[in-house]
């Protein structure tokens, strides 16, 4: 269903943002990293959560997924409210519904490609996790690097094992903190081709945060932080380097 169509018939969105508030103590300050954050990403929708370095959009990511807990407010991620869960039945709550890709990619370093994509569905006690894994493999181009340690490969590489071991459970929903950040743009586009060509394949939800322009225009809607708050268009002075959080 099209955004339109699921806002029409009552759909509830895949994963929801309300009123969340983050501040950390840093230095004996407390430093609001964000402020009053809500918004809403239906089921299917790509999304893109735009903002310069330092503006919140990985601590933003972090809250969304439940990986992390807000100072204030609250995430409804695949109808339910997270915030009041306890660790174990957030990751059960993930579990095969929600895929991550990260900048650094996060393999295992001791397992192989194949291993590491076979991890999310051994821990569903899945019986054909091998061949399952194999495919997917095969899917991102990495049919004969199966037995290779990440070491042993390149960031695109590495990047596409991370495709395959996000994809592999089929989630409802993937959250990606700028997975084109640590490679050369060629390699970066490749990666994002293919980032999107599983995603309409799967009709799975995107929530991808960027701050590359370019890349959040391939997504169906575009969101931006600025200084940990949500702006519907840039300030005019959005054009310093970074956004860095602001003390109180
Ligand atoms: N645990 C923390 N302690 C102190 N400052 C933090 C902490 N986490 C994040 N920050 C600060 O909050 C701001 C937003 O960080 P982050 O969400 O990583 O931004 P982005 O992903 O947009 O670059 C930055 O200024 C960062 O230094
Ligand atoms: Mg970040």
């Amino acid at each position: 269903m099209t955004r339109t169509e699921n806002l029409l018939s009552g759909t509830p969105p895949i994963v929801q943002a309300r009123h969340l508030a983050k501040q950390v103590a840093f230095h004996g300050q407390l430093l609001h990293i964000l402020n009053d954050i809500s918004f809403e990403c239906q089921s299917g929708e790509t999304l893109a959560i735009l903002g310069k370095s330092g503006s919140g959009k990985s601590t933003l990511l972090g809250l969304l997924a439940g990986l992390d807990n807000p100072s204030q407010g609250e995430v409804m991620l695949l109808g339910q409210s997270i915030n009041a869960l306890g660790e174990d039945a957030r990751a059960r709550l993930r579990a095969g519904r929600v895929g991550f890709v990260f900048q650094n990619f996060q393999l295992l370093d001791m397992l192989t490609a194949l291993e590491n994509v076979m991890l999310p569905l051994g821990l569903q006690q899945h019986k054909a996790a091998e061949a399952v894994a194999t495919e997917w493999l095969q899917k991102v181009g990495l049919g004969d690097r199966l037995h290779q340690l990440p070491a042993s490969l390149s960031g695109g590489e590495q990047q596409r094992v991370a495709l395959a071991r996000a994809f592999v459970t089929r989630p409802e929903i993937l959250f990606a903190d700028e997975p084109t950040g640590n490679l050369d743009s060629e390699t970066g586009d490749t990666i994002i081709r293919l980032l999107f060509e599983l995603q309409k394949e799967h009709h799975t939800t995107l929530v991808i945060v960027t701050h590359d322009d370019q890349l959040a225009s391939q997504c169906q809607r575009q969101i931006r932080l600025e200084k940990g708050r949500l702006v519907s268009q840039p300030s005019p002075q959005a054009d310093t380097l970074s956004d860095t959080a602001t003390l109180a």
